[in-house]
């Protein structure tokens, strides 16, 4: 196979959950085009991801996305010169639509192909904003699969420095929106009502902060926040007050955090990535945090912390650029080891 010019433009297609992101990124050149069709809609009666339907209106509309997306970026197939998705972690069904359209693109084109890791597009993404970090850096990566503190020393060389013991942060954000009645998605409307509740009205404890260590435990506070809830008058400012107080509580432990790992592994660059990224009073308090111990903060920009094509395109272009390919089996991996990746040389 010819893996050709290794500077052409590159297709990312992500498909792990409820959303299809297509991208196309050209080294030296940037992001060319990028869309995205979240399946909220599809999903809210439900009040959350019901995998096989993901699966069948990622094969309704990734083709139709994929079209677009070449027709947004003045390309025609002819012009690409590789092909990125996502191959895990994720929904298996999910991941098969994108790993199959990509895979059998590629051999039509006779062009390479790769499969990324989700949570390394996650944790590459701010390096497509201008001055973008540069390793070595601390990633924070809070989404609503994972929370993971990784000491980045490049590339392709991760080592986890600390894990969620039980939820992820986005998934804590989603079961407590659900506990005081708000819609899937939960984390984003539980951050709008945040917004409007007292800070200190309500107090819950900042888990596993009292203790060395770099892991994370979400679950005990949902059900400090179902007992609060419990105990209230059901108006809305208790709503309001309680959401404050969730939403104060996981933002104060990823800070503890992060600032534990920067100092234990001597960076001084904070990356942080993944849809609770996108939280506004996540990115102030790192930010005011940066401030006062003298280390750098990067996120992306907002539709960029949650899934996009963006990210895989991005992360798939730099692996391709290194000559890292695969055959042309269609292979997933619903779930997948980040220190498992070999290095970017
Ligand atoms: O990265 P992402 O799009 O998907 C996964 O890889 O999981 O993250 C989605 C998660 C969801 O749990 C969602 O509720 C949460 O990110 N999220 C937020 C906000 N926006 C998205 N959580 C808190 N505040 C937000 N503004
Ligand atoms: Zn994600």
């Amino acid at each position: 196979m010819d893996i050709g010019n290794v500077s052409k433009p590159v297709l990312g297609i992500e498909s792990s959950c409820d959303e299809t992101g297509v991208a196309v990124y050209q080294p030296g050149r940037g992001l060319l085009a990028d869309r995205l069709y979240s399946q909220i809609a599809l999903h809210q009666e439900y009040g959350g991801v019901v995998p096989e339907l993901a699966s069948r209106d990622h094969v309704r509309k990734l083709l139709p996305l994929i079209r677009e997306t070449m027709a947004a970026a003045g390309l025609d197939f002819n012009d690409l010169g590789g092909v990125a998705y996502t191959a895990g972690p994720g929904l298996v069904g999910a991941l098969l639509v994108g790993a199959a359209a990509a895979r059998a693109l590629a051999w039509a084109l006779q062009i390479p192909a790769i499969g990324v890791h989700h949570m390394e597009g996650h944790l590459l993404a701010p390096l497509l904003e201008p001055d973008p970090p540069a390793p070595p850096f601390v990633a924070l990566l809070v989404s609503g699969g994972h929370s993971m503190l990784v000491h980045v020393a490049g590339i392709g060389r991760y080592r986890l420095l600390g894990d969620t013991l039980d939820d992820a942060a986005g998934e804590a954000f989603d079961k407590t929106a659900k506990l005081l009645g708000l819609p899937y998605p939960g984390g984003p409307a539980l951050a709008a009502l945040a917004e409007q509740g007292h800070a200190g009205a309500f107090r819950f404890a900042r888990p596993m902060t009292d203790r060395p260590g770099l892991d994370f435990s979400f679950s005990g506070l949902k059900t400090q926040v179902l007992l609060a809830w419990r105990n209230s008058d059901h108006s809305e400012t208790a709503r309001a007050d309680i959401a404050r107080g969730f939403e104060d509580a996981v933002v104060e432990t990823l800070t503890v955090k992060c600032r534990r790992a920067l100092a234990a592994s001597g960076a001084r660059t904070l990356v942080v990535a993944g849809g609770v990224g996108a939280n506004r009073r996540l990115r102030e308090t790192l930010t005011a945090a940066a401030t006062a111990d003298g280390f750098r903060v990067a996120f992306p920009r907002l539709q960029f912390c949650t899934d996009n094509g963006a990210m895989i395109a991005f992360a798939g272009a730099l692996r391709l650029m290194a000559g890292q390919h695969e055959d042309s089996t269609i292979r997933v991996l619903p779930r997948w080891d980040l220190e498992s990746l070999p290095a970017v040389a």
